[in-house]
C-alpha cells in the first residue's frame, strides 16, 4: 500500500510544499498508525498531532483525497493523499495552528462568561448537547468555503458554540454574543453545508447558523443583503 503525504516545511527551498510517496507494509492500518509506522520506521522528522488515539480529543484532524477526516478514526486506502487542514497555516507538515481559528472563540465570548444564579435543567443540557460535543478538530473550518475568500470569518464552530451558549438557560448576555457575530458572522455563511458533512461528532453548524439568523432577528438584526436592497426577493417595483 502507498500513500502520498504533502510535506511542508517553510524552510526548504525552492518550494516548501512536496509531495512524499510512501510504501507502507501495513494491513488496513488507520490513518494515525500509517503516520506512526513512517515517523518510527522510515522518516522520524515526519510530523503530525495525535492525542487520544480514540476520535475524541480532535488533534489529529488532516484532509484526505480532499476531505476533512481525524487520523486516529480513518481507514488508510492504496493511493490516498494527504495534507493538512486548510485556511490555518501550517507549521510543519500535518501541524496546523490551531491557536489561529480558536482565536474566533475569544472573538465571539463563544464561552459562559456571564453566568446566572439559574441552575440548568435537564431539558435544557440535552436540548444543547449536540453542540456541545465540539471536539474542536478544526474540521469544518477547513472545509467552509467563505475561509477562502474572507480570513476574518468567524467559521463553523465558533457560530455553533456561540448558539450552544446564547441557548443556554444559565447565560445572561445573549444580546451581547448575538451582537459580536453579526459582522464576518452569521450572513457570511453560504449555508452550503459543507462544515455539517465535515463534521466527526454529527454536528449542523449549518442548522445552528440558520438558529443564530433567526435569534438574531429578535434583537432586531436583519439580514444586510436584504436591507441594503441587494435582494428584492423577486419583485420588481
Ligand atoms: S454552511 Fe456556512 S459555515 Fe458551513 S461550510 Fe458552508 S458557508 Fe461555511
Ligand atoms: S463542529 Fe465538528 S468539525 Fe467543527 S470543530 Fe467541532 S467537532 Fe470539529
Ligand atoms: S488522536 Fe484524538 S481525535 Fe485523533
Amino acid at each position: 500500500m502507498k500513500i502520498t503525504i504533502k510535506r511542508y516545511c517553510k524552510h526548504r527551498t525552492p518550494l516548501p510544499s512536496v509531495d512524499v510517496t510512501y510504501d507502507l507494509p501495513l494491513e488496513e492500518p488507520t490513518l494515525l498508525e500509517a503516520l506512526t509506522y513512517i515517523k518510527t520506521e522510515i522518516d522520524s522528522t515526519l510530523t503530525f498531532g495525535s492525542g487520544c488515539r480514540s476520535e475524541v480529543c480532535g488533534s489529529c484532524a488532516v484532509k484526505v483525497n480532499g476531505k476533512e477526516q481525524l487520523s486516529c478514526g480513518y481507514k488508510v486506502q492504496d493511493a490516498d493523499e494527504i495534507e493538512a487542514l486548510s485556511y490555518i497555516e501550517i507549521i510543519k507538515d500535518l501541524v496546523v495552528d490551531a491557536d489561529q481559528s480558536f482565536m474566533a472563540l475569544i472573538k465571539t465570548r463563544a464561552f459562559l462568561d456571564n453566568k446566572s444564579n439559574k441552575t440548568q435543567s435537564k431539558e435544557n443540557e440535552k436540548f444543547i448537547e449536540k453542540q456541545s460535543d465540539c471536539i474542536l478538530c478544526n474540521s469544518c473550518f477547513s472545509s467552509c468555503p467563505v475561509l477562502e475568500v474572507n480570513k476574518n470569518f468567524l467559521g463553523p464552530f465558533a457560530l455553533t458554540r456561540v448558539y450552544r451558549y446564547v441557548s443556554d438557560e444559565r447565560n445572561n448576555d445573549a444580546k451581547e454574543k448575538i451582537d459580536l457575530i453579526q459582522k464576518d458572522g452569521i450572513w457570511d455563511c453560504t449555508l452550503c453545508g459543507e462544515c455539517t458533512t465535515a463534521c466527526p461528532q454529527g454536528i449542523d453548524p449549518k442548522m445552528d447558523i440558520m438558529q443564530l439568523r433567526s435569534k438574531s432577528g429578535v434583537y432586531g438584526y436583519m439580514d444586510p443583503n436584504f436591507a441594503s436592497g441587494g435582494f428584492d426577493g423577486g419583485l420588481s417595483f
